[in-house]
């Protein structure tokens, strides 16, 4: 028999403490626990804050993120997969890395800008490495263009020899940059966490006379 989910991986999902408290608190996917450690540990978030989740399906950060900025924030959330509608936060069903997800968000910056993508995992180490870096460095490059200036990125990458360069990069854009694992990475997983804060660039795109209305909401399909 074909197992889609094996029975040992089911056993081991049922025991892991993570997944029954995100069920319990239903929060969507245990990866909340990642975003509450970091931010437990760099204060990423503040309330009335705009913040940009790439790679947000199931949604577990965006909930966390939604509770953080409170209600004079905003949450927008960015994935390929669909997202079940979420109270208080703005869902687009799009790839980060398609030059249309640009506007797609309109004028107005974020102050915050966090990336949990992660790409489906081939089992080649090395292919799935460079897969992350390059998803690392498309959420940098979509930072670059929306993040205000002081303002706060952390992204997942899997570990391995091309993090160095990545480091360097996103290191040169923030004050501080700093690297972790929360506990609730699995300890197999080789994924660990790149946190620049005080973003030391200035948005590309004009943030000031093209301000988006409460009345003009962004578009979830692209269409415009
Ligand atoms: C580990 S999951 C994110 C879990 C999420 N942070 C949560 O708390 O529920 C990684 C996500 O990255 C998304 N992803 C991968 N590549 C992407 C891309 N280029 N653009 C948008 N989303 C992407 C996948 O579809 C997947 O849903």
């Amino acid at each position: 028999m074909t197992w889609v989910v094996s029975p040992r991986w089911a056993e081991e999902r049922r025991r892991d403490p993570y997944y029954r408290a995100a069920q319990q608190e239903g929060l969507r996917s245990r990866a909340a626990f990642k975003l509450l450690f970091l931010q437990d540990r760099f204060h990423l978030l503040r309330p009335g804050q705009r913040v940009l989740d790439m790679g947000a399906a199931p949604g577990g950060w965006s909930i966390v993120a939604r509770d953080l900025v409170g209600p004079r924030g905003q949450v927008v959330s960015v994935d390929l997969r669909g997202f079940e509608p979420m109270e208080g936060v703005t869902f687009l069903r799009g790839r980060v890395g398609d030059p249309r997800l640009l506007e797609r968000l309109g004028p107005k910056p974020f102050d915050v800008c966090l990336s949990d993508m992660a790409p489906t995992v081939s089992g080649n180490y090395d292919v799935d490495q460079a897969r992350s870096v390059e998803l690392a460095e498309l959420a940098y490059g979509l930072a670059q263009q929306v993040l205000v200036p002081g303002g706060n990125f952390a992204v997942k990458v899997f570990q391995g020899d091309l993090t160095q360069d990545l480091r360097r990069k996103i290191g040169s854009g923030f004050e501080r940059l700093d690297v972790t694992k929360p506990p609730a990475s699995r300890e197999a997983s080789s994924e660990m966490y790149l946190v620049g804060r005080r973003f030391r660039g200035s948005v590309a795109r004009p943030a000031v006379g093209r301000e988006v209305a409460p009345s003009a909401p962004l578009d979830p399909n692209g269409a415009r």
